[in-house]
């Protein structure tokens, strides 16, 4: 096996989530994902297409149909987005793959803002790059960059900087000052920027237009810039694999050409349901975010509250990052809560050190009884210490 492969690290969610192993009575928040099922629109248009007999292989970049909704979409939100610059992909988790894989040779320098989903990391370290890290700042009860710090940290030596806001797992969201001032650094260094927008519709601040800042607003089409996406969030698809890119106009042949080596195409039956989604989106993504929010708004104070709690506000995604004073090490703190509390979080260690003595909590629980219920265990646990 490669050297690059033997030294990832195994998921710490995953050490957790075993040592829960057999107890069917935890209450698991440890992976990021909704516990509602896909709306029934998307579902049907799924079967329908499987009752037609599509059982076939695809185009690379995905139905003409799709990329089409997809781009309609896109340019809904943000300045128009030609259909030419969208490729479907299996997964946002895929996207992201795919783009490192086109942009990154083994040694070249990656900059990542952290903390972050640990595969936005281990990546490009599979494919051999040396990963940096700028470390997301927690400043009065908030998760903040250091503009300064990026800027040091993203010189011309740098191939690839490699951001994802609405962040999981701080819920740190970037400004548009900030995005601004991030391009125009990478401009001037010739890096490209991978940005990872998989939450922007899971937003809870006021805006006209229901979506987190972006970096399509603010760039051009031949910008070193690629955005990857997924229906899994806001249409509650994860297990659907659906994701896409926006790519400028020259980088699309060469990811077809990748998808077609990965996975060749995805499923046309789930880019079916994809269009229903996309169709019935002024349906189905209000509704999740407001109740995303009320979760949010459930599951926050009751944090702050507990002895030693400090917890910021999300403002977007569908995580709780907080801490509890008098317990350093996330891993072991999460182990025993599975073992000693019923109680199902992920480590903040798993997403970057400085995370080391926090811990995440999706929130993205279809009844928020089960958040308070899960508090209620953490404030038994924690009154028996
Ligand atoms: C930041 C981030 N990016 C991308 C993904 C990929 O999601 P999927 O592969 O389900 O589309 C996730 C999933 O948790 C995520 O948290």
């Amino acid at each position: 096996m490669r050297e690059a492969i033997h030294n990832l690290e195994a998921s710490k969610i995953r050490e957790v989530a075993n040592a829960g192993l057999g107890r069917d009575d935890v209450l698991a928040f440890w992976f990021g994902e909704s516990d509602e099922v896909t709306p029934e629109v998307i579902r049907q248009a799924a079967i329908d297409s499987l009752q037609r007999g599509e059982t076939f292989y695809a185009h690379n970049l995905g139905l003409p149909e799709l990329r089409e909704a997809i781009a309609r979409y896109t340019s809904a939100l943000h300045p128009a987005v030609d259909a030419s610059r969208i490729a479907v992909t299996s997964g946002g988790v895929s996207a992201l793959m795919l783009a490192v894989q086109a942009l990154v040779d083994a040694g070249d320098e990656v900059v990542a803002v952290t903390p972050v989903w640990p595969n936005l990391t281990a990546q490009p370290a599979i494919l051999g790059a040396q990963v940096r890290t700028v470390p997301l700042v927690p400043a009065d009860g908030q998760w903040t960059l250091d503009l300064a710090a990026l800027r040091k940290a993203v010189t011309p030596k740098t191939r690839l900087l490699i951001v994802n806001a609405p962040n999981n797992p701080t819920g740190w969201t970037m400004t548009r000052e900030e995005q601004q001032a991030v391009l125009d650094h990478c401009r001037e260094t010739g890096t490209w920027i991978l940005a990872d927008e998989v939450y922007e519709r899971l937003y809870f601040e006021p805006t006209l237009n229901g979506c987190a800042p972006s970096f399509l607003d603010i760039s051009r089409p031949d910008d070193r810039l690629v955005v990857t996406h997924s229906f899994s969030k806001s249409f509650l698809m994860t297990g659907w694999r659906l994701g896409w890119l926006v790519l400028p106009p020259a980088l699309v042949d060469g990811i077809g050409k990748l998808i077609e080596f990965n996975t060749s195409c995805a499923s046309v039956f789930t880019q079916r349901a994809a269009v229903a989604a996309i169709e019935h989106t002024a349906e189905i993504t209000p509704r999740v975010v407001a109740h995303l929010k009320q979760c949010r708004d459930t599951l926050v104070p009751l944090l702050a509250a507990l002895p030693g709690g400090q917890v910021a506000p999300a403002k977007g995604g569908m995580y709780a990052f907080f801490r509890l004073e008098g317990f350093g090490d996330s891993l072991d703190l999460a182990k025993r809560l599975v073992v000693e509390a019923g109680l199902g979080l992920a480590p903040g260690n798993a997403f970057a050190p400085e995370a080391q003595g926090w811990l995440r909590w999706c929130f993205a629980s279809k009844d928020p009884q089960r958040l308070v219920q899960g508090v209620e265990r953490l404030k038994t646990w924690l009154s028996k210490q």
